[in-house]
């Protein structure tokens, strides 16, 4: 498995694949890997010969008050375990490589609508950050698939109008939440949980399947539904930032209509947040 930090180097590399007639699977990540993104690799090399996995920690999409400079960057060990997973090639540009201008200077993609709520209403420019970043790795990379955790379900869904929209030959696969035998969804950020709050996360989880198991029962006030799932995280020690029933497509609140609902979490546990999602078909 080979690693390069220069796009110049990475087409240079991927032409020869090319010219092979391989296809190309791409798996973008921020690095600090776990099996949640091993999964992902996986799945690129069943959908595609040759892998390469993009290890960027975006500062794009981090906002001033974020984890920007604390966010771990472990990228041996992350070749180590992408190496095993049969990833054929890491491409983990610096900085400057992938801005050479700056941020200030730089042209960012906006997604409207399934940009707006939710996260993107706590995390201002998280999600211009994200489509700027993944339309410039498509075109650095060109893959012929993409493979994205259905666990950042509103960033998927970002991600696959900005292909819709801007025409990108690219196609877009979701997989699977992985979580913890408790239940967590793994996630990067579940690192910086304390002890006690690695007790507590997992409420996240349970309130979202309590929630679902209402929802299938037939309950469809969801006003209240979302206010009591507050009220249990709360009471299970979490600080709620939202907790959303929405239309599985548009992520807009959820109507009687709807035959696909999601619902969309975020809490806090100390200055950890974390985020999980329950899709539930009536
Ligand atoms: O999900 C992530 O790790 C990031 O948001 C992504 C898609 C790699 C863009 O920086």
């Amino acid at each position: 498995m080979r690693t390069v930090h220069s796009i110049k180097e990475l087409r240079t590399i991927l032409r020869g694949y090319r010219q092979q007639d391989k296809t190309i699977g791409l798996v973008p990540t921020m690095g600090n890997l776990h099996e949640g993104h091993i999964s992902l690799v996986r799945k690129a090399g069943e959908a595609a010969d040759i892998v390469v996995t993009s290890i960027f920690v975006n500062p794009m999409q981090f906002g001033a008050s974020e984890d920007l400079d604390t966010y771990p960057r472990t990228l041996a060990q992350d070749q180590e375990q992408l190496e095993a997973a049969g990833n054929t090639l890491v491409f983990a540009p610096n900085v400057e490589e992938v801005y050479p201008e700056g941020l200030a200077r730089q042209t960012q993609v906006v997604v409207p609508d399934v940009s707006d709520g939710h996260c993107g209403a706590s995390r201002p420019g998280h999600f211009e950050g994200v489509a700027t970043v993944v339309t410039m790795l498509f075109n650095m990379v060109q893959p012929d698939v993409a493979v994205f955790g259905e666990k950042d379900f509103q960033q998927l869904t970002v991600i696959r109008k900005l292909v819709r929209d801007l025409c990108i030959p690219v196609e877009v696969i979701g997989a699977p939440t992985v979580r913890e035998d408790d239940g967590l969804a793994k996630s990067s950020r579940n690192s910086y949980l304390s002890e006690g709050d690695r007790g507590i996360a997992p409420a996240m989880y349970r309130i979202l399947e309590e929630t679902g198991r209402k929802l299938a029962a037939g309950r469809s006030d969801f006003a209240a539904l979302e206010s009591e799932a507050k009220e249990a995280m709360v009471q299970a020690g979490l600080r709620p930032d939202y907790f959303n029933i929405v239309n599985s497509d548009t992520l807009k609140p959820a109507t009687n209509e709807d035959t696909s609902l999601t619902l969309l979490v975020a809490a806090f546990l100390g200055t950890t947040r974390l985020i999980d999602n329950l899709t539930v078909t009536r």
